[in-house]
């Protein structure tokens, strides 16, 4: 089933081959662009000056434009020698599918100096790309519109026709023609206000001119109107720091205000290159595709992640706004100082960013400990690096649709977990200085991946490209298996095969390239009674062996858990581990434990054995760890019958009983950190749904309507966790009070956590009323894929959401963004049921998404290694359970 999409058999970069890239004849310099948006019309204007470089004669220049009607287009020469007078006039075609107008002139460019004129006209279209139109209502009840724009990866030629390649940099000088009494902010700082004419009910119009920006990617352009106030500027070290948001939210401005001074600092430091823009927005947009954007000196957010009240949200909450921040900003350097040649290399952007979030998280609150946390993303890696479908980090873009494609979990978090695993293996103070060698050589350039092993090689002397191109180039990760010889002091054996999970009748064809041998970094630890011994070594094709200390009572062989890989130990091994895990950290406990339920998956172990190592636990106190306890055991509860289910649950309640009684029922505003307090809102909720417990229960029931009633007086993590619990066993009367509140609501956290507890409701009719709700006007377009995404999850009503999805197909790929199709099915892998896995997939296949057809493949093979461990243990571990 599942065989690897062929590599690109084209040249991507050559423009010849590819018709999606530009011929480089011509090269563009500088950008004067002008922009006049109506927001009541939802059209807008525009007219640029292009100052080009012609580096080859020619008579045609071919940019990019889609969706824009281009009136005019002259050129003047500046060539040395060339006749002056008048402009040449080209005549303009627009090519649909390869998004390019060429301006035909009826004489060549001369090679030396040239200005383009266009002018131009579009649509602020309503599917959150390009130039486009968002909505909110204000305090008075009145609908008030923005125009705000969203140019990675490939639409800026949606907004302005421009040379689209994130290797054509140039200066922007960007102009906003607006109505005065509502705010345009663009990249950079603004520089004068001119009035250029009279509106209607006596409103003036300005020209706004902002400063030009430094050489810059186009995908980074950003203009941003609308009725918005800014809050007060924060200086940074000369550079004033501002959020901005929707007029009515300011209260909800101050926390992403703190945290954007600090990481602005934070990572300035880090780099040790000053902040390249002017000045920083952080700008809330109420209609926002993805999570934020790093759009130079005015990066762009979904509300939640910078209006946030700290008083009434969970850790996790404040976290997420905590490292979305920190990603934004760490991009001003990694990705907008210096930036990818091209879209096969946004690891280098997404990849850095993510492990340069997790970092500065770290520094603002080392009490989270972020990087503990960070196994449930390297989990989520795995999750789909098991799969044959998988592809390496770095991979062919021909295409759009190919680059839309690449913003995925690959990407992003096993990129960022190769980049934790390298910056652990070179040292942190060495890998620092390599990519600050990096920095400082390319900035204001374009790079390849090998121009940063050479920088983190010239700095380390250690041989990283072998290392990380094993990583970087092949897709899937090895398992690496630990053997102890028989007797007392025999060496530990080493060595590794491809990690795989299991897909029961469905399994493909073995994967074409990743099936390594990877250089793995190895970190072996050692103990004994007296002293624990740390071992570093490469393991690479052959295996390998490392003497053990004498007496060694127990072996970790991925010490600090930051290898992208997974063991597999022989004979006691796992034993003596399980023995000591007071011995181990929380992040090593953590990946013990999901390693444990990969093996469920990969078909080696029984989920009888998953179950009595997790039970080994009961002394945990980390809320990571026991989440992804939790997560193995949810997965289990779903495959067995009611009387089984039963004994789970008993056996649930027996293992969180004494966590949850050490913990106490209530917030400690003495003892408890924010991880403890998130840790009780978890147990709570585990006992309630996993563990059956009646109390657990009642409580959620009363925190709920303590919730309802004042969000201020209810701890977060239990009211979070209550409003899962009650909707899980909710009926229709609670379902219209979570509705209801959901529409009242101005805080985006708790509208959040509203909205997705709506796809918990187990009562058949109250599920329905949530499908429809997602179809409805009362959830954004940027929400409602998400909320069907998680009904498809729904542990009783998911093929409900199935059908639901597959009968409003046209809609819902009309209306939602485009790259969040892929994203609403992943839904799908969690079905467990062979009839509904066979449905879905005939039916995505029926139903291609073009910009998601690998990410539609994974979650495809990944449903079928849902389907093949429903088949292999829901009798088996039923048993187990009766037995
Ligand atoms: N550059 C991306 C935004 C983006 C994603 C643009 C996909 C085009 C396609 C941005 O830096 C980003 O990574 N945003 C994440 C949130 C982030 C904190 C992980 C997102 O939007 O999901
Ligand atoms: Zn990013």
């Amino acid at each position: 089933m599942p065989e690897q999409i062929p590599p690109a058999r084209i040249d991507p970069h050559d423009p010849a081959a590819n018709p999606y890239r530009l011929p480089r004849t011509v090269r563009p310099r500088r950008y004067d662009l002008t922009l006049e948006p109506d927001l009541e019309a939802a059209t807008f204007a525009g007219h640029e000056t292009v100052a080009l470089d012609v580096l080859t004669e020619t008579s045609e220049v071919v940019l990019n434009a889609v969706e824009i009607e281009i009136d005019e287009a002259t050129a003047e020469i500046q060539a040395e020698g060339a006749p002056g007078g008048e402009p040449l006039v080209a005549k303009v075609a627009l090519d649909e599918e390869t998004e390019r107008a060429t301006l035909a002139f009826e004489r060549p460019l001369p090679v030396g100096r040239a200005t383009l004129r266009l002018q131009f006209r579009g649509v602020l279209n309503d599917r959150l790309r390009g130039f486009y139109r968002s909505t909110f209502v204000d305090d008075r009840g009145v609908e008030r519109v923005l125009a705000v724009t969203q140019m990675e990866a490939t639409d800026a030629r949606r907004a302005f026709p421009c040379w689209d390649e994130p290797d054509a940099k140039a200066v922007f000088g960007v102009t906003l023609v607006v109505p005065d009494d509502l705010l345009a902010i663009s990249n950079a700082a603004e520089l004068e206000r001119t009035p250029v004419g009279e509106l209607s009910g006596g409103r003036t119009k300005v020209a706004v001119r902002f400063a030009d920006t430094m050489p810059m990617s186009t995908y980074l352009v950003a203009f941003v109107v609308g009725p918005l106030v800014a809050t007060d500027p924060v200086d940074v070290d000369g550079k004033p720091l501002r959020v901005v948001c929707p007029i009515g939210k300011e209260h909800l401005a101050g926390y992403a205000l703190e945290v954007g001074a600090f990481a602005l600092r934070f990572l300035s430091d880090w780099f040790d290159i000053v902040y390249p823009g002017d000045k920083l927005d952080l700008v809330a947009i109420p209609d926002f595709a993805f999570g934020a954007m790093e759009n130079l000196g005015c990066v762009t957010f979904r509300e939640r992640y910078v209006l946030v009240d700290p008083e009434t949200s969970t850790q996790a909450e404040l976290q997420a706004v905590v490292d979305v921040i920190g990603h934004e900003i760490a991009h001003m350097w990694f990705g907008d100082l210096v930036t990818m040649k091209w879209w096969n290399g946004i690891w280098l952007n997404e990849a850095f960013a993510t492990f340069m979030e997790m970092t500065c998280t770290d520094a603002f609150r080392p009490d989270w400990q972020r990087w503990a946390d960070f196994g449930l993303s390297r989990s989520a890696a795995f999750d789909t690096d098991a799969l044959e479908s998988t592809r390496p980090i770095e991979y062919p873009v021909v295409s759009p649709a190919d680059a839309d494609g690449m913003f995925d979990v690959l990407t992003y978090e096993k990129g960022a977990s190769v980049v934790r695993m390298l910056e652990q293996h070179l040292g942190p103070d060495r890998f620092r200085a390599g990519i600050r060698r990096y920095m400082a050589r390319h900035q204001y350039g374009n790079t390849e991946t090998s121009d940063l092993w050479d920088a983190l090689e010239a700095e380390t002397g250690e041989p990283v490209r072998r290392i990380a191109e094993s990583w970087i180039f092949h897709g899937g990760f090895p398992e690496v298996g630990v053997e102890a010889g028989s007797d007392e002091g025999s060496p530990l054996r080493l060595s590794q095969r491809r990690f795989r999970y299991a897909t029961g009748d469905r399994a493909g064809e073995a994967g074409t390239d990743g099936d390594g041998p990877w250089s793995v970094p190895l970190a072996v630890e050692s103990c004994n009674d007296a002293t624990a011994t740390l071992d570093r070594a490469l393991l690479d094709g052959e295996p390998l062996e490392i003497e053990r200390p004498a007496g060694t009572s127990w072996v970790n062989a991925n010490a600090g858990a930051h290898g992208f890989y997974r063991v597999r130990y022989d004979g006691s091994l796992l034993g003596a581990l399980l023995d000591h895990l007071g011995e181990l950290t929380p992040v090593e406990r953590y990946s013990l434990v999901d390693d444990a339920w990969a093996l469920v998956l990969a078909g080696v172990s029984p989920a009888s054995s998953f179950v009595a190592s997790a039970e080994r636990f009961v002394d945990e106190s980390d809320r990571s760890v026991w989440e992804r306890i939790v997560g193995g055991l949810g997965q289990l509860d779903r495959l067995v019958d009611d009387d089984a289910a039963q004994r789970l649950h008993t056996r649930v309640a027996t293992l969180v009983g004494p966590a949850r009684a050490r913990l106490g029922p209530d917030a400690d505003p003495e003892s408890d950190d924010d991880r403890t307090r998130s840790l009780r809102g978890l147990l709570l909720q585990t006992a309630a749904l996993l563990g059956d417990d009646v109390a657990a229960r009642d409580r959620s029931a009363e925190l709920l309507e303590a919730y309802l009633a004042d969000p201020r007086g209810v701890d977060p993590s239990l009211a979070a966790a209550a409003l899962v619990v009650c909707a899980t066993f909710g009926d229709e009367a609670l379902h219209e009070r979570l509705v209801e509140r959901f529409r009242a609501s101005d805080n985006p956290q708790d509208r959040e956590r509203l909205l997705l507890a709506l796809s918990r409701f187990r009562k058949p009719s109250c599920f329905r009323r949530t499908l429809d709700l997602a179809l409805s006007g009362a959830v954004r377009t940027q929400d409602a894929p998400y909320l069907l995404r998680e009904a498809l999850g729904n542990r009783d009503n998911g093929a409900d959401a199935f059908e639901f999805i597959a009968e409003h197909w046209s809609e819902i790929t009309e209306r939602f963004p485009a790259n969040s199709i892929s994203r609403l099915l992943s839904g799908i892998r969690a079905v467990r049921d062979r009839a509904l896995a066979e449905r879905a997939e005939a039916f995505v296949a029926e139903h291609p998404v073009p910009q998601g057809a690998l990410l539609v493949r994974q979650h495809v093979e990944r449903m079928w290694v849902t389907v093949a461990l429903a088949e292999r243990e829901s009798a088996r571990f039923g048993a187990y359970l009766s037995g």
